[in-house]
């Protein structure tokens, strides 16, 4: 498609229905429920894109925001392991010697994750404000995962015309220095979201999940450039492109295993 991408392996793909993975210098979402592996997928890619150059990938470093604070260490061990483990497979390696001398480490790996803590919108938007500076020092990053979006103004009440205007002008500000950084340094920027229902005329006496829409609304709905949705069908996972510029709508079906998120 022309579009460079954050790589996935051979047999470890956050999945085949993005045709070559995250695209850079585009914001992508991921929306879903509760549980469905949103964070695993963040995680994974925080992974895949250290994955050095020699080996088909981008060599470079990822910003996590956390605002729910499900981010855990322990298994982005557990996925780097899967993953040295995959490239030794895929590139006939015989130990870890040639991992180790490209600098995939683990000790590398997590210090190349720029983890922030945000708690409520106040701080994810200063958090934006703090990025700015941290990508000039480290321009090696390219992908900025943001775990979710919607969830610190889940605990603010935004009824009133003031609250709602500062909401808007909030994720009005976090978008435009998205953009700023995707033009300046070719990033992709993964944001999660849950889904929310819809508040229709028949909404309460006909609640189905025809009526669940990803949260945060109009504003956010036309920023992201390529929506994933993950949910379950009959029992298993599914992950399906709903809103692309350059993919058409497909679905895969998907599992989340010790070594990550695979078909
Ligand atoms: P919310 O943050 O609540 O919106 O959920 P989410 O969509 O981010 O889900 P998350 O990524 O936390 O994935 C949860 C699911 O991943 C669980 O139901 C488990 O099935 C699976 N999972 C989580 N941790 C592990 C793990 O260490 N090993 C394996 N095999 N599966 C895991």
């Amino acid at each position: 498609n022309g579009i460079e991408s954050v790589t996935e392996l051979k047999n470890l793909r956050p999945t085949d229905l993005i045709k070559g993975g995250l695209p850079l210098g585009k914001i992508s979402e991921l929306c879903g429920a509760a549980g469905v592996g949103k964070t695993q997928v963040c995680m994974q890619l925080c992974v895949n894109v250290q994955i050095p150059e020699v080996f088909g990938g981008l060599g470079a470093k990822a910003i996590y925001i956390d605002t729910e604070g499900s981010f855990m260490s322990n298994r982005v061990v557990e996925i780097f392991n899967a993953t040295g483990n995959l490239l030794k497979q895929n590139f006939n390696l015989n130990n870890r010697n040639e991992l180790i001398k490209h600098n995939f480490t683990i000790d590398k790996i997590l210090s190349n994750i720029f983890y922030y803590r945000c708690v409520d919108h106040v701080q994810l938007l200063a958090c934006f404000n703090n990025i700015k500076i941290l990508m000039e020092k480290h321009p090696q990053i390219k992908l900025v995962v943001i775990d979710s979006l919607a969830y610190p103004f889940r605990f603010v009440d935004f009824k009133d015309s003031n609250s709602m205007t500062m909401k808007t002008n909030i994720l009005n500000n976090i978008m435009s220095i998205s953009y700023e950084l995707i033009n300046k340094y070719n990033i992709a920027i993964l944001v999660t979201n849950q889904m929310t229902t819809r508040i229709t005329r028949d909404v309460m006496s006909n609640l189905s999940s025809s009526n669940l829409v990803p949260a945060l609304g109009e504003t956010w709905a036309h920023s992201a450039n390529l929506r994933i949705l993950l949910s379950w069908k009959n029992s298993k996972r599914q992950a399906s492109v709903c809103k692309s510029s350059y993919l058409p709508d497909t679905s895969i079906f998907y599992k989340i295993t010790e070594r990550g998120f695979e078909d």
